[in-house]
């Protein structure tokens, strides 16, 4: 059942529209052209070091999918990872830690060595039946260097037998903070998290937040397509501009940070919309409707879409004088005034 809808939701998405009426929300913020910059643009290094891995570019392939036999897509991915440098994330692991038989699509270290890698649970089934244990075992079964945990509400809610008790969950994701040796990271998976929520993730020992907002897929749409419910597919409608803009939740959730860091996912589109995400805070950028299009394309479309993604980034840090990633970090950013 669990593969099935994962293979609907990539089929889905393959299909769908971004919502991009509540889009990254980076077109909102302008940097300042600097005509002198003084560098050279061969020498603009745009490498960062996160939980000691090198990456040659702030990004990683975020959460998408494992337990698709046939497409191996995780695996493709994987490779693409280690040759540009870039992290990875691999979707819930809920189906290999229940079905043994789908644990290989997930084990990518084989084809990728060095690379920064999330394993990935539903927050939520902590509430139905997970523990730590599930949570070391999602961390062990792939050599990952860190556990992502996603908050899904507005998706289970429009899923078919969603797992929609999201109580009690604050005390239990703090719990698998202090139990496992490897740092936790809570995600959004479209919605976007609030500077309340992100508070309370702080508090609760969260290593870092994943922002997942707005910009990508409509899950109520994606659920609705694949539903014989009426009112869900009439409800669909209503949340086509659900959601928060990840640019603007970087910005206010940057302000009470503490020590936590901030990785921004959602509606990141181009190499620009990543150095923006520097500077108002983001560790790294993670992106996952665009390599899932690219990857279902053909390899060497993806490897176009990241060696583009370099050249706007790289460009963009020429343009305003920045000779790396530390240099961005620091740099001025303006908030376009409406027009
Ligand atoms: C087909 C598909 C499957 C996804 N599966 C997962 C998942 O298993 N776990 C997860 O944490 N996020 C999942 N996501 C959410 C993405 O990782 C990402 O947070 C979200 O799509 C927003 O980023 P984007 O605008 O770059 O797509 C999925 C997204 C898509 C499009």
């Amino acid at each position: 059942m669990i593969s099935q809808r994962k293979k609907d939701h990539i089929s889905l998405a393959l299909k769908s529209n971004d919502r991009l009426a509540v889009g990254g929300g980076f077109d909102r913020y302008e940097f300042e052209h600097n005509a002198l910059p003084e560098i050279d643009f061969e020498s603009v290094d745009a490498s960062v070091n996160f939980l000691n891995r090198k990456l040659k570019l702030p990004l990683m392939i975020s959460s998408i999918t494992g337990g698709d036999e046939d497409g191996n897509i995780n695996a493709k991915l994987a490779e693409i990872a280690q040759s540009f440098g870039l992290g990875m994330a691999v979707g819930s692991q809920r189906i290999a830690l229940e079905k043994p038989e789908f644990e290989g699509s997930f084990k990518v270290r084989r084809y990728a060595p060095n690379i920064l890698l999330f394993a990935n649970l539903g927050a939520v089934q902590l509430n139905y039946g997970y523990s730590i244990d599930e949570c070391k075992r999602a961390v062990e079964l792939i050599e990952a260097d860190g556990l992502i945990l996603h908050l899904n509400p507005l998706q289970e809610v429009f899923q078919s037998n969603g797992n929609t008790n999201f109580s009690g969950l604050l005390k239990k994701i703090e719990n698998v903070c202090s139990s496992i040796s490897r740092p936790v990271i809570v995600k959004e998976v479209g919605y976007g998290i609030s500077e309340n929520v992100a508070k309370k993730l702080r508090n609760a020992g969260v290593f870092a937040v994943e922002i997942g907002g707005s910009g990508s897929v409509s899950w109520p749409d994606i659920e609705s397509e694949r539903s014989n419910e009426p009112i869900i597919k009439k409800a669909a409608k209503a949340f086509e501009d659900w959601g928060l803009s990840t640019a603007e939740q970087l910005e206010a959730i940057a302000k009470i940070k503490g020590d936590m860091e901030i990785i921004a996912g959602g509606g990141i589109k181009t190499g620009v919309d990543i150095a923006k995400a520097v500077v108002l805070g983001a560790k790294i950028c993670g992106n996952a409707t665009d390599f899932l299009r690219k990857i279902a394309v053909s390899q060497s479309e993806c490897e176009v879409f990241i060696k583009t993604l370099a050249f706007e980034l790289k460009t963009t840090m020429f343009c305003v004088g920045c000779q790396n990633i530390d240099e961005l970090r620091s740099t001025k950013l303006n908030r376009r005034s409406q027009k």
